[in-house]
């Protein structure tokens, strides 16, 4: 079986090259295609930080393993880490976080164990990365959550769980006060937590969750979130099991998948063989699982659990009364220990979960078509316009554009209304939300919209019009806070 392996930058090539050791004293039936990734890429002027024979055999091979790389800053390039997760819809991040003896944490010591897996959205969210500037002092970025997104995210979470023998998968989301965001989320989790009714599945709102999360870890078992809340919530759980170097971390898809390291190059000791490979070899672990080879990932993660307990340790976590070793001793202790098994840490269970992927060959990007079919209509539209205008004056000169059934309803400033009622007391930006619904029964046409643009462009530079949509009886768009 062969992958494509990218070392990466910084401590990067030393914990790969340690880890691909470990794998060949293992003697695993893997090949090894190099490709070239990474800052030193983009310096070579490859825009996206690959290069197109890079991209090729990683969509040829679909398994990719990774070490940490560098966005070049100042330059406007995006970060090759996120292209390459969101290219291949990579749609999992999956990251389980669990207590290891010999990696001592408050809850260790207190004797509490924590055996958690995270499940973040890959794709969606803030990380589209769409944003604007609507004046010069305000900043917009779009939010994306789709149904087939959310779909193929919480059914990964719920197959995991169920083939985990997991107790409880929480969806944790702030669907009270994005409701249509994370509302379609929590929706998409409940509709698809009735197809698993053996699992016990919950929900719980993302602040509390972290509350709880470092009250009582324990409690929880498979969470599910939205990307950027999941972003947050998997590193505070790296910070409950002793850091970013013991949380392995997998990008799984349909057709490619990701395994990395989630720790970033550490700079600051790149080329000193200090670094810990612990995270890297995790993930690779993680990347034998999801290739079938069950028993091998098991007799080295055995061997690393060995390892740990006996006090072996990097420079970077550990008992400091004993002397570190560096990564390549780290590593070939590991070797050594292959065959022995860990006492005070739980033994890897056997067999884990194992994802199959799809391997058709694509010829076409796959749609995510959702199954509701609701009659559509436009009622009516919001425009976001640059004004210093106060809110009754800017009210008096949108009025005028009032015609037939379209008024008028709001004026908002950074999501709270201002008009027609509203206090004097909130504080403005230079960039307000008007909005005007219609009260036909006859819905509006794009059209109509467009006259309005242009009537209302002769008073205002506007920077953005939203569209005011209903499906069946459903209104498609929030209310302004104190609407
Ligand atoms: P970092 O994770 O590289 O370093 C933070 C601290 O942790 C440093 O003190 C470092 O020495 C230490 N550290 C990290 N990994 C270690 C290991 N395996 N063994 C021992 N100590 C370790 O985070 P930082 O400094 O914010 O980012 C450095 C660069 O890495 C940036 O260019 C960033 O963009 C990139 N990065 C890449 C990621 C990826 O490829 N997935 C993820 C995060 C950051």
């Amino acid at each position: 079986m062969k992958i494509a392996v990218a070392k990466g930058d910084g401590i990067g090539p030393e914990i790969m090259e340690a880890v691909i050791g470990i794998f060949d004293a293992a003697k695993l039936p893997l090949e090894y295609q190099y490709v070239d990734m990474g800052k030193w890429v983009f310096d070579k002027g490859f825009s996206i930080g690959m290069t197109p024979e890079a991209k090729e055999a990683i969509e040829k091979l679909g398994i990719l393993f990774k070490g940490p790389m560098e966005t070049p800053k100042g330059k406007g390039v995006k970060s090759v880490n996120v292209t390459a997760r969101k290219t291949w819809n990579t749609y999992a991040n999956d990251r389980k976080f669990q207590t290891l003896s010999g990696v001592d944490t408050v809850f260790s010591k207190a004797g509490i164990n924590i055996d958690l897996t995270i499940v973040r959205e890959n794709i969606e969210d803030t990380y589209g990365g769409i944003e604007h500037m609507l004046t010069q002092d305000v900043a917009i970025a779009r939010r994306f959550i789709t149904r087939g997104g959310s779909e193929q995210v919480i059914r990964y979470a719920f197959e995991m769980a169920q083939k985990k023998g997991a107790r409880r998968v929480t969806c944790g989301h702030k669907a009270n006060i994005m409701k249509l965001t994370d509302g379609l989320f929590l929706e998409v989790f409940n509709e698809i937590a009735k197809e698993y009714p053996n699992l016990k599945s919950d929900d719980i709102i993302v602040d509390d969750l972290c509350m709880k999360l470092v009250s009582r870890p324990d409690l929880f078992d498979v969470i599910v979130l939205t990307n950027l809340q999941g972003d947050i919530v998997s590193d505070l759980c790296a910070g409950l099991v002793g850091g970013l170097g013991f949380a392995p971390s997998s990008n799984i898809g349909d057709h490619i998948s990701i395994f990395e390291a989630v720790h970033g190059t550490a700079p600051d000791i790149a080329g000193k063989n200090i670094a810990n490979p612990t995270s890297l070899l995790l993930s690779g672990l993680n990347m034998l699982r999801h290739l079938g080879m069950m028993e091998k990932a098991v007799m080295i993660e055995n061997a690393l659990l060995y390892t740990l307990e006996s006090g072996v340790h990097t420079g970077d976590f550990g008992d400091k009364s004993i002397p570190s070793v560096n990564t390549t001793v780290f590593a070939q202790t590991i070797i050594d220990n292959f065959g022995k098994q860990p006492i005070q840490n739980p033994k890897p269970s056997l067999p884990d979960f194992n994802f199959v992927p799809t391997n058709s060959a694509i010829t076409k990007n796959p749609m995510l078509l959702s199954s509701k079919n609701e009659a559509h209509k436009i009622v009516g539209a919001d425009f976001f316009i640059e004004t210093t205008l106060q809110p009754n004056e800017l009210a008096a000169v949108a009025i005028k554009q009032e015609k037939d059934q379209l008024k008028l309803v709001t004026i908002s400033n950074r999501g709270t209304q201002v008009w027609p009622t509203g206090s004097v007391f909130t504080n403005l930006v230079n960039q307000y939300r008007i909005r005007f619904e219609t009260e036909a029964t006859t819905p509006l046409t794009q059209s109509d919209v467009l006259d309005l643009y242009t009537e209302l462009s002769k008073d205002f530079r506007i920077s953005s019009v939203e569209i005011l949509s209903m499906w069946g009886d459903k209104k498609a768009y929030s209310l302004a806070q104190g609407q």
